[in-house]
């Protein structure tokens, strides 16, 4: 057959460095790059936006179909928009962190979404290298015919330690208790949760640099079998 991108999945919970590592990964190799939280954070914007009550799963439900989530997958420059607006700030702020969980747990989000991602990554495979994508559920559900799956995981100290330094906090132990009630959300939603599964190799970073990792991911790259 016709030679196609690869495609690298890395999943774990929020602070574990998965952003850093796929965007590094991806300018390293020349792959495109997708982060699939900044669609799910794009959703919740959207819903906030629109006042939508994000705690009534059925109205979230009702409106899934309605903003137009457009990704930017150059790991240089990223970008996200809704309905053509940037909205790349926005979505990190604290409204959309406290409540993307909630919108996150609705299937007809996911699903949404879990199909938008499959053609961004089938694009990117028929058109580029590959692309490496990071989320919750690539390595179990959206990719899992993945080339290279991580989970990538680090001590809760050291993901609220990361947190706080992206988003200059200077209360750890509050970013703590936030990423710790997060992370009990997203794996404990009915609607695939965060899991970790025996195929995907883990990687904890705890104590190590960014640059470590990202050539840890680059070598299981470099050492994936040949696609055709
Ligand atoms: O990676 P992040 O913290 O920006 O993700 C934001 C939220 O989106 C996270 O709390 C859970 C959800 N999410 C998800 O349910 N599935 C994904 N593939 C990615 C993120």
């Amino acid at each position: 057959g016709r030679a196609e991108g690869i495609v690298i999945a890395i999943d774990g919970p929020s602070g574990s460095g998965k952003s850093s590592t796929a965007k590094g990964v991806a300018r390293v190799r020349e792959l495109r790059y997708l982060d699939t939280g900044a669609m799910y954070r794009a959703m919740t914007w959207w819903m906030i936006e629109h006042q939508v009550d994000v705690d009534d799963a059925a109205a979230v439900a009702d409106a899934a179909s309605r903003p137009v989530i457009t990704m930017g997958t150059d790991p240089n420059a990223p970008t996200v928009q809704v309905d053509g607006s940037d909205v790349a700030r926005a979505i990190r702020g604290q409204a959309v962190t406290e409540n993307v969980s909630a919108v996150s747990a609705v299937p007809a989000v996911r699903s949404l979404l879990v199909r938008q991602q499959r053609d961004i990554i089938a694009s990117a495979c028929a058109e580029t290298a590959g692309i490496v994508v990071e989320g919750r559920d690539i390595t179990t559900v959206v990719a899992p015919d993945a080339a290279v799956k991580v989970y990538l995981t680090a001590s809760a100290e050291a993901r609220a330690q990361r947190r706080s330094s992206e988003v200059s906090a200077t209360d750890v132990a509050a970013t703590q208790a936030d990423l710790a009630r997060r992370d009990l959300l997203d794996s404990s939603r009915a609607a695939s949760p965060l899991t970790q599964t025996p195929d995907a190799m883990e990687l904890d970073s705890t104590g190590l640099g960014l640059k470590e990792v990202v050539a840890l991911v680059v070598k299981l790259v470099d050492d994936a079998p040949a696609r055709v």
